[in-house]
């Protein structure tokens, strides 16, 4: 708490409201790599983004007073914020089923009526989302989402290609590529750019490889710990690094609770300072970092880039209560 009133002093309040809401708008981003694909039909229920041509959304409608029911499911907190704006919910995060329906009242751990929903046990889906506090598109029914045309991005991240404003020829590495949204992102900017992302877990690499595939973009993702890609693969004079590295994702909403202690956010900083460092060593003179957070400290944003290696050409900070976005943090740096 003491944290974030730093940050959000006589708004701290207003902020952590916002918290509570999702973002308004729900946005895709285009694979403008296939734009003689993508038909006018397939955006008809999208809105254009005013500042990015690759970028569309659809509003979020809510909030909506829900009926309650006397059966009740219980769910976990990610669960929780998945299904208060739509989403089904799956096995893994149900905590407890109490009494037997046919309409179940969705809550969280901590007593919040977020959706209420349909068992349907016979599928995959255990709970069917048939009413919720607030109401989207489904994204993975989209036929833009199946057809690899388009994938789930915020507005606020899309800056972060953007910012890192990719060229020909350039050598760029993404230091924490899984999912990819970033990565495909600075690949259909630049095509030509020599890029390659990292991520530490076979897993993730794996999955990534499947989302380069769904959307026809080749770009080399590689298993490895990206605060050794010096010693561990000999990188070296590259012309940009990407860092979006594991934070507290304090911006991230719509939140129902969140405990994340000092501590942890202490850990954070510690581990992203370790990701700048590998920067340094492998980026060329005058290189530049992206260093982008989905979260809202000091400690992990401020603290991480004032590095006296580097020099700061602009900070970036999206609000939840001012710009109606995930709280984010993007900074420019450039190796002296
Ligand atoms: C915030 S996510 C990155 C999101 C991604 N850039 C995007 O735009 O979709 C952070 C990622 O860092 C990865 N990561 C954590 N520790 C790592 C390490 N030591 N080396 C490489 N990747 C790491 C995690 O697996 C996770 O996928």
């Amino acid at each position: 708490m003491t944290e974030l009133k730093i940050v959000y002093g006589s708004y701290f309040s207003d902020f952590l409201t916002s918290l509570g809401r999702p973002n308004p708008r729900l946005y895709l981003r285009l694979n403008t790599l296939r734009w003689d694909e993508i038909h006018e039909a397939d955006l008809s229920i999208f809105n254009r983004d005013e500042d990015f041509e690759e970028a569309i959304y659809v509003n979020v409608i809510g909030p909506t007073k829900l009926e309650e029911y006397s059966s009740r499911i219980i769910v976990d907190k990610k669960t929780a914020e998945s299904a208060i704006i739509g989403s089904n919910v799956y096995q893994p995060g149900i905590k407890k089923i109490e009494g037997n329906g046919p309409i179940y009242s969705i809550f969280s751990e901590n007593g919040v009526h977020v959706a209420n929903g349909k068992l349907r046990a016979e599928s995959e889906i255990l709970v069917e989302n048939v009413e919720s506090i607030y109401r989207s598109v489904k994204i993975s029914e989209l036929d833009v989402i199946k057809k690899g045309l388009a994938i789930s991005q915020g507005k606020s991240s899309m800056y972060v290609a953007r910012m890192l404003d990719p060229r020909p020829a350039e050598t760029i590495v993404d230091m924490n590529a899984y999912p990819g949204g970033k990565l495909t992102h600075i690949y259909q900017l630049e095509p030509r750019a020599k890029i390659i992302g990292f991520d530490h877990t076979n897993k993730k690499v794996q999955k990534l490889r499947e989302v380069l595939v769904a959307l026809r973009m080749k770009v080399p993702v590689v298993v490895g710990d990206s605060r050794y890609l010096y010693e561990d693969f000999n990188i070296r004079e590259v012309d940009k690094v990407l860092i979006d590295p594991p934070c507290s994702a304090i911006g991230v909403r719509p939140k129902i609770y969140d405990r994340k202690t000092i501590g942890e956010i202490k850990n954070f900083q510690i581990y992203q300072k370790q990701f700048l460092n590998s920067a340094f060593k492998i980026l060329k003179k005058k290189g530049v970092v992206i260093y982008s957070t989905c979260t809202v400290t000091l400690k992990e944003n401020e603290e991480v880039v004032s590095d006296p290696r580097f020099e700061i050409e602009r900070i970036v900070r999206f609000h939840p209560n001012l710009h109606e976005t995930t709280g984010f943090f993007i900074a420019k740096l450039v190796k002296r």
